[in-house]
């Protein structure tokens, strides 16, 4: 029996390299986001081993009926992926209470939200992988990015905390902290600020942007049985940006 997998966010960039190297290691995959037509066009790419359910993430009490309705057309959820976030690019002293709510809200609240949803179902599984998606920002002082910076900081502290919580349940939860990885997000961030990019490269030793791809591997052997006694990391993908000098 395959196993199936949910990833939020799985219609570009990232969560959507992490479901074609899923379905390529014969994992059924559902992707969620806010956009019928890019889910639709993504599945199709994505072929016979993958679905879509569409839901806005930030609507929190639209989530548990999500969660039901996969378990109701898969049968079960053996693993999350904690994928789907967004950015706000402003001065601190710019961002409204509103701003800062709604970057909370999508990259983190949501993220605990469904996974207490999935990790209830795992429990009955007795088994089950939650991989969740941080950031450098988490790691380094970013400026002007204040909110999503405090959303990815509680990610990995969410992760440590959940990974505890349910190792005797048979969860394993991890983390991946990308570097900065050429999707349309990083480009939004990146492209119009070539003094941000410069810094950004200047201090990634091995000088370049990474692939989606190149997370999606890390995803793929952090939710396999290869990384059985691996719980509570947060595992940077970032071609040496952490420790660059
Ligand atoms: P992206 O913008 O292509 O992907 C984000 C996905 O999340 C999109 O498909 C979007 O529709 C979905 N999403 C956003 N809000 C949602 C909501 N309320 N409900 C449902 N879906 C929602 O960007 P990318 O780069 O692929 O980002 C994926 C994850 O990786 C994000 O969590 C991001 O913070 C993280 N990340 C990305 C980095 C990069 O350099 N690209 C670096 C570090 C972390």
């Amino acid at each position: 029996m395959k196993k199936v997998a949910v990833i939020t966010g799985g219609a570009s960039g990232i969560g959507l390299a992490i479901a074609k190297r899923f379905i390529a290691g014969s994992i059924k995959v559902i992707i969620v986001g806010r956009d019928i037509a890019r889910l639709k066009a993504a599945c199709r790419t994505l072929g016979e081993n993958s679905d879509f359910f569409s839901c806005d993430l930030a609507d929190l009490h639209a989530i548990p009926a999500m969660v039901q309705t996969i378990i109701d057309r898969h049968g079960r959820i053996d693993i999350l992926v904690n994928n789907a976030g967004i950015n706000l690019k402003k001065p601190m002293l710019e961002v409204t209470d509103d701003e800062y709510q709604k970057i909370i809200l999508t990259n983190q609240t949501s993220a605990f939200c469904i996974s207490r949803a999935v990790a209830g179902i795992m429990k009955e599984q007795e088994e089950g992988c939650i991989l969740n998606i941080s950031s450098m920002a988490s790691i380094y002082g970013l400026p002007n990015v204040i909110a999503y910076t405090a959303s990815k900081a509680a990610v990995e502290g969410m992760t440590r905390s959940m990974a505890v919580e349910l190792a005797p349940l048979g969860i394993r939860v991890n983390c991946i902290a990308p570097g900065f990885i050429r999707t349309n997000m990083s480009s939004v961030a990146l492209d119009n600020d070539p003094g941000r990019k410069n810094r950004v490269l200047a201090r990634t030793p091995m000088g370049r942007l990474g692939k989606p791809e190149e997370v999606a591997g890390a995803a793929y052997f952090l939710v396999s049985e290869e990384a059985s006694f691996i719980t509570g990391v947060v595992l940077p993908v970032d071609g040496g940006n952490s420790i660059g000098f």
